[in-house]
């Protein structure tokens, strides 16, 4: 699969915020489709300069909604929760209506039920070749479920944490499956650390050991890098 390398994190931030400014534009002139947009959302350091770049656009937001991939178990109000973070980096900084923010919750089903016809998917990828928490092992036919967090993944975001012990070791993500449904899916990776397994996802055997290498039988996907 092609990835694209981009100059710099300036320019990956820019070039999917581009994306998105597009899949929203698309969708207001277009008269036929009287649906909401539809995305799903990453957390992460990689996604910070595209919200910060969305902020900037001052983009109308009144016909979408989103659903965040995936939610530590914690309580929702922690400083550390993926809605803090969520908030704190768009969705009070936008024109969006709060009830049109979902995540996932112990309610799986429901969830799970709500996602469909998504038109645009943004992921990040782990250093272990997890997307969204589905960790290493994980099935291609996997919905939104609770998931004990891999030993890598907990070690990879304890720097958001005063230490290693204070990560919580469960999470509610959705699954392989419920992502491959998206109409679009965008993986944006950024750093070194990232590229081998960015590498090996793309163009590599396609198995549940390295949960990306699934993206390759997407029919509409596009991988954005930079160093
Ligand atoms: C978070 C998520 C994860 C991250 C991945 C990379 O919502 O879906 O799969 O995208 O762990 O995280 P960063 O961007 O912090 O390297």
């Amino acid at each position: 699969m092609e990835i694209t390398v981009l100059k710099n994190y300036s320019e990956l931030s820019s070039t999917i915020a581009d994306i998105v400014e597009k899949t929203i534009q698309d969708d207001l002139y277009d008269l036929e489709k009287r649906e909401l947009t539809k995305f799903i959302l990453p957390t992460g350091s990689t996604p910070l300069g595209l919200y910060e770049e969305l902020v900037k656009r001052k983009l109308d937001w009144g016909m979408v909604t989103t659903f965040n991939l995936d939610e530590y178990i914690i309580n929702p109000n922690h400083e550390q929760s993926y809605h803090t973070f969520m908030r704190k980096n768009l969705f009070d900084r936008i024109d969006i209506y709060p009830g049109m923010c979902n995540f996932p919750d112990r309610n799986t089903q429901a969830y799970e039920d709500k996602i469909n016809e998504i038109d645009l998917c943004i992921l990040g990828i782990g250093t272990n070749g997890h997307i969204a928490f589905n960790e290493p092992g994980s099935s291609f036919d996997s919905e939104t479920r609770v998931v004990d967090l891999d030993e890598q993944t907990i070690e990879d975001n304890s720097r958001f944490f005063d230490s290693v012990d204070d990560v919580p070791k469960q999470a509610i993500t959705m699954g392989l499956k419920t992502i491959m449904k998206s109409k679009k899916i965008v993986l944006m990776a950024n750093g070194v650390h990232k590229y081998k397994i960015l590498n090996v996802a793309m163009n590599g055997g396609i198995t549940e050991k390295v949960p990306a290498s699934i993206l390759q039988k997407h029919k509409n996907v596009e991988v954005y890098y930079c160093d």
